[in-house]
């Protein structure tokens, strides 16, 4: 239960949540980075229900066309000079499976390369390629090593990048086979408490591990769509090219899909062999998701994710000086983390004050997320039509809740 109490919420429109008290929040959770253009957004609903009165759904078997616009339209956004192909999932996670199958598939490897600190989904394949114990069930398929993640403030190889690109390749000299399937990597570390991947980490690791017959596989579940503001998907901070992406949430607005967005020439081995997903497809997803494309171009939503989440970054990194506690605060965009520590030297992560901040939020009427393994960082990522006025509201909210909890 993420609050001591629980709430009911009854409606939503654009940033903001009703609960059944008629109090009014701010979505600074976007429902888990599903409301990417806004909760019960005109557009995308009525895309959805026209859709819905036509034909609510169609077997992969047979053909409709909102799922293959929807490919065509996705496909456009992705590094040009490719041939890239779409295949629907239900869910996030169904695409991270699939996406690691492509990958054995492809490369006849088997072992994969994860980062400690990432979340991936809850299917035993999307948890086995998840570095938080949290999230770890037993039974899990195995073929999985771990490197640390290039965690800025608190990584264990401490700032940079090169030494967290030698890690890869210490990994896959010592536990795989040597030959490698892929590594799976979110653009920036959603669930793990917003970490950025640095400068050249992304495209060293492709190069490593396509060194040792891989793939990349970028995980924009998170990242993906204008969220950071700075580029349409995370990878392109890094000016790379991923062998597969690997899309969810906000790619429907809170309507159910996933999707796996790969090279042609990649995917085609998998063609021997039937896979489907029932509603993978499903055409009034796909029209909810054909909308939310057209509403964050026209709506220029990266780059309203851009110019507030300076602002929201900025308003918060200025409450650091009279809040010690706050170790950290970091992102680009609309995703942005605060991280809370016992005291700055040690930053030993402080989960008590963290969980605190929540509750006390919520009487300041902004709903966060609580992440990190030590679930000592709050997360931000609203939907990306949030305003600077919002991020008034936001910022003074904060400001209370820290007086709140902190210096005691
Ligand atoms: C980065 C990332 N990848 C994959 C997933 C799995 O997506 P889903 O919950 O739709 O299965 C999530 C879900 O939180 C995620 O944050």
């Amino acid at each position: 239960m993420p609050f001591k109490d629980p709430i009911v919420f009854r409606k939503g429109e654009g940033q903001y949540l009703w609960d059944n008290e008629d109090n009014r929040f701010i979505d600074l959770l976007a429902m888990n980075v599903c409301i990417s253009v806004g909760h019960a957004h005109p557009r995308v609903v009525q895309a959805a229900m026209q859709q819905a009165q036509e034909l609510t759904h169609c077997t992969t078997m047979f053909y409709h066309p909102t799922p293959a616009h929807l490919a065509e339209e996705l496909a456009a956004t992705m590094p040009p000079g490719h041939e890239w192909v779409v295949h629907f999932t239900n869910s996030g996670a169904e695409a991270i499976d699939l996406a690691m199958t492509m990958a054995r598939t492809y490369s006849g490897n088997l072992d994969i390369i994860a980062l400690r600190n990432g979340y991936h989904g809850p299917t035993a394949a999307a948890q086995s390629v998840t570095g938080i114990a949290g999230w770890r069930h037993p039974g899990m398929p195995g073929n999985v090593a771990f490197v640390a993640e290039p965690n800025q403030y608190r990584g264990v190889f401490g700032p940079g990048t090169d030494p967290y690109l030698d890690e890869i390749d210490r990994v896959i000299a010592t536990s795989t086979t040597g030959s490698v399937a892929g590594i799976i990597v979110e653009s920036v570390q959603g669930y793990g408490g917003i970490i950025e991947m640095p400068a050249g980490y992304m495209s060293g690791a492709a190069q490593r591990i396509q060194a040792a017959g891989g793939l990349y596989i970028a995980d924009e579940v998170q990242s993906g769509f204008g969220r950071t503001g700075k580029h349409y998907w995370g990878f392109q901070a890094d000016n790379m090219v991923p062998d597969i992406v690997v899309v969810a949430k906000g790619l429907g607005n809170g309507f159910p899909i996933g999707a796996v967005i790969a090279k042609k020439s990649i995917a085609e081995p998998m063609g021997n062999k039937f896979l489907f997903h029932t509603y993978g497809a499903n055409p009034m997803s796909c029209a909810a998701a054909r909308a939310v494309l057209q509403v964050i171009q026209d709506e220029q939503l990266q780059s309203n994710a851009r110019r507030v989440g300076a602002a929201l970054l900025k308003r918060l990194q200025g409450l650091q000086s009279s809040f010690p506690e706050l170790g950290d605060v970091r992102g680009s965009g609309l995703m942005l983390g605060m991280e809370f520590v016992t005291d700055s030297e040690s930053k030993t992560p402080d989960r008590k004050t963290t969980a605190a901040v929540f509750e006390s939020c919520r009487e300041q009427k902004l709903i966060l997320s609580k992440s990190g393994a030590n679930q000592s960082i709050l997360r931000m990522v609203p939907p990306l039509c949030l305003t600077l006025d919002d991020v008034e509201e936001v910022a003074s909210g904060l400001e209370k809740a820290l007086q709140d909890c902190c210096g005691e």
